[in-house]
């Protein structure tokens, strides 16, 4: 079945911009060898549209990508916009991105390469057969809570975030995760901090409650700060891992260690009836921006979970998987796993091996207009 798409770009600061561009000339070699057409619209978000707008995401923007089929996102902010008493940061248009477009569950998986083992600080035995998600609350939690901000009483300021969740918000994060885990090893770790937040005892309540319309999901509950230490002492023993806005953030920013770097891994946030949206889980890397150098397999792999997630196209997310692990076997490196491959050139490569992996499945056909296909567009 032929698909036609309009995908809102968010390219964003930093690294964002090279990054995404990668994940393009992929999407556009995929959706042309299956025979998909899309076609994309850029908007501003963070840093760069405060710079145009003075607001980080302006009401164009997010109404441009709710009426897009999905939305790809680079990464936002910057030294420049660093300073913490500044009245608008370029954090702001992420979040009111993914409120706006109410995308309340953040997938974000972590298998890490064989290949890429020895890119790991941690030892080889210890990741063996790691194959976990963190389902990530995106729209709740500590993030958004109310009342939230700066206030100051008798010459004194007094900073205020709330953790904050409804059970609504907690039961439809839940069944995400249950849903996940009837397709994977069917384990759910619910991770809180029920020990001491109300908000988590809640959250530990309806885990428990929607695990029995789940009966052949086993639950575990895990405290946060136990679960920081299993990721690294056990990573094998997680399959699905569900979790509070703030813990995931922190977890998964832990969890891309296995991976052997950051820039390996990508996320889907998806909601309830609307746009996903879909993102590496890195920063802008400001240090790094402009030089050509960023690892772009994350916001790669994130394309793929569009495909799967957006469009319901298996085997093209299999596709880019496949040849992107294939790159990797094959010894290809960004400067983040110790080679020297610039992020065109490791696009360039990944690219190549998907005319390869369609070659394969298809046959000398096809393999012969991928032929064709390549002279024309590499
Ligand atoms: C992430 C990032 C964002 C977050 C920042 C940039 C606001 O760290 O997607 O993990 O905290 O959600
Ligand atoms: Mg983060």
């Amino acid at each position: 079945m032929n698909m036609e798409a309009t995908i809102a770009v968010l390219p964003g600061d930093g690294i964002g911009p090279e990054v995404t561009d990668a994940a393009i000339r992929v999407l556009d070699a995929v959706t042309q060898m299956y025979g998909h057409r899309v076609t994309y619209t850029r908007h501003l978000i963070g840093g760069c549209s405060i710079e145009a707008h003075t607001t980080a995401l302006t009401d164009e923007a997010l109404e441009a990508c709710a009426r897009a089929d999905a939305v790809l996102l680079g990464a936002v902010g910057g030294p420049k916009w660093d300073d913490p008493n500044a009245p608008v940061r370029p954090e702001q248009g992420l979040l009111a991105l993914r409120k706006g477009l109410g995308v309340f569950g953040n997938l974000r998986p972590v298998k890490p390469y064989p290949a890429l083992m020895n890119a790991s600080p941690l030892r080889p035995e210890l990741l063996r057969g790691v194959d976990l998600i963190v389902v990530r609350e995106l729209t709740g939690g500590l993030y958004f809570g109310q009342p939230k901000g700066r206030f100051v009483e008798g010459g004194k300021t007094r900073a205020v975030d709330t953790l904050e969740y409804h059970e609504d918000e907690i039961e439809r994060i839940m069944t995400l995760a249950f849903r996940l885990a009837e397709g994977r090893r069917k384990k759910v770790t619910s991770v809180d901090k029920a020990n001491v937040l109300e908000s988590s005892r809640l959250w530990r309540s309806i885990a428990t409650e929607t695990a029995k319309k789940h009966p052949e999901v086993t639950l575990h509950h895990m405290l946060v700060d136990t679960a920081s230490m299993r990721l690294i002492t056990s990573p094998a023993d997680f399959d699905v891992v569900v979790t509070e806005n703030m813990f995931g953030d922190i977890l998964t920013d832990e969890a891309s260690v296995l991976a052997g770097s950051m820039g390996m891994l990508p996320s889907a946030s998806l909601g309830a009836g609307t746009v996903g949206l879909y993102e590496p889980i890195h920063g802008s890397a400001p240090d790094i921006a402009g030089k050509g150098i960023a690892n772009p397999i994350g916001t790669i792999l994130s394309v793929a979970m569009m495909l799967r997630y957006s469009f319901q196209l298996e085997r093209e997310a299999r596709a880019i998987e496949t040849a992107v692990h294939r790159t990797i076997l094959d010894g290809c490196r960004t400067k983040d796993l110790g080679g020297r491959m610039g992020t065109q050139e490791m696009t360039t490569e990944i690219i190549s091996r998907l005319i390869m992996v369609r070659g394969i499945q298809y046959g000398d056909e096809v393999a012969v207009r991928m032929d064709e296909w390549r002279a024309g567009a590499l």
